[in-house]
């Protein structure tokens, strides 16, 4: 029989636009492993995760659907080769998590420190709403929804992976069948973690404002880069400048493919005579040769955006059917499958 090819499940929460962090930090990764042809690839947009916050604001999620589909075609998603779909759109998931639910304890939710985190950040203090704090169990059900092996995520999600490996060996073992399978978290080759805001702080995100979006046009990309944070007491040009923490000396070593370059740059900076202006056009360079492609490409999908639509929902209809057999074998496991047989 021939081996089945590894499952990879990925999601991202449609809240904004996708920046730079995403590109570096996961988007690259997936397709590179999508282009391998080893790995039969599942990529859903969370809107379904994303509105445990913003229940009050679905049409932010809903505008950021689309915005995220573009991110992810746009970069090189190619929908021939990897399924995308709409978290919503598969009802088998909320029924997997109503099962799983009973399989975690308030207590081991608690201790996640990414959603310990994020509580702390958005001030909920105990008025945190539930479907928020267990939705490490609804991404439980996201990725064995698909059988998945794989899930490449950011190093934040750590936690996740973690609590669905727990919850997959309390299935398996109560409900006595090697049902649902255990994923592993693949996270992003060293240089590609977590890339830094251009203030400087140390993550990019849209709450923040310093992110870099794949959507930016070139103008906007430029006065970003200009803004960008680096040394405070490199005054003059013929001062000698810090790389370490000057932003565009690690956007240079994240995104410059020209390694020697940058290493010439580093040194002539270090020792004095060259600006920030200098170094910041160049940065503008190297990163618009990497978005002008994919800028030109939003734009072909921009202009047919039924077709995107659809994309989605063909899509969906491929997950639909890989869960609902899960499901199925979930419901069997279980025993609430009384009418089979009838
Ligand atoms: N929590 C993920 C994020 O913040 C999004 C996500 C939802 C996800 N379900 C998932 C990621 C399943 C991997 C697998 O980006």
């Amino acid at each position: 029989m021939e081996k089945r090819k590894q499952i990879i499940l990925t999601g991202d929460r449609p809240t904004g636009k996708l920046h730079l962090g995403h590109y570096i930090g996961s988007l690259l990764n997936r397709v590179e492993m999508q282009n391998s042809g080893d790995y039969d690839s599942f990529i859903m947009i969370a809107d379904q995760q994303a509105l445990t916050d913003n229940a009050r604001d679905p049409e932010k999620i809903k505008n950021s659907l689309l915005q995220v589909a573009l991110d992810y075609l746009s970069v090189g998603i190619d929908p021939k080769k990897s399924t995308i779909f709409v978290q919503s759109q598969i009802a088998a998931l909320a029924e997997l998590n109503l099962y799983y639910l009973n399989l975690v304890t308030v207590s081991r939710l608690e201790r996640n420190p990414t959603v310990k985190a994020e509580i702390q950040q958005k001030n909920f203090e105990r008025s945190i709403p539930a479907g928020f704090f267990t939705y490490p169990v609804s991404q439980t059900a996201d990725i064995t929804a698909f059988k998945a092996d794989l899930v490449p995520v950011g190093d934040d999600q750590e936690p996740m992976i973690e609590q669905a490996r727990e919850i997959v060996r309390s299935f398996n073992s109560i409900y006595g069948k090697e049902v649902l399978v255990e994923p592993k978290g693949v996270f992003p080759p060293k240089g590609r973690g977590r890339l830094p805001g251009l203030d400087g702080n140390a993550k990019m995100s849209k709450s923040l404002g310093n992110a870099i979006y794949l959507s930016d046009d070139a103008d906007t990309l430029k006065k970003k880069i200009m803004s960008m944070y680096t040394d405070p007491k490199h005054i003059h040009v013929e001062d000698p400048g810090r790389i370490e923490g000057n932003m565009v000396f690690t956007y240079l070593d994240v995104f410059d493919d020209d390694k020697a370059k940058v290493a010439e740059l580093k040194e002539q900076y270090q020792a004095g005579g060259l600006g920030d202006v200098k170094i910041k056009r160049y940065l503008n360079e190297v990163l618009e040769a990497k978005l002008a492609p994919i800028r030109k490409k939003r734009a072909e999908f921009e202009s047919d955006i039924p077709g995107v639509y659809r994309m989605l929902k063909e899509g969906s209809a491929r997950a639909n059917e890989v869960a609902n057999q899960t499901l199925a074998e979930v419901r069997a496991a279980i025993g609430v499958n009384y009418f089979d047989e009838i």
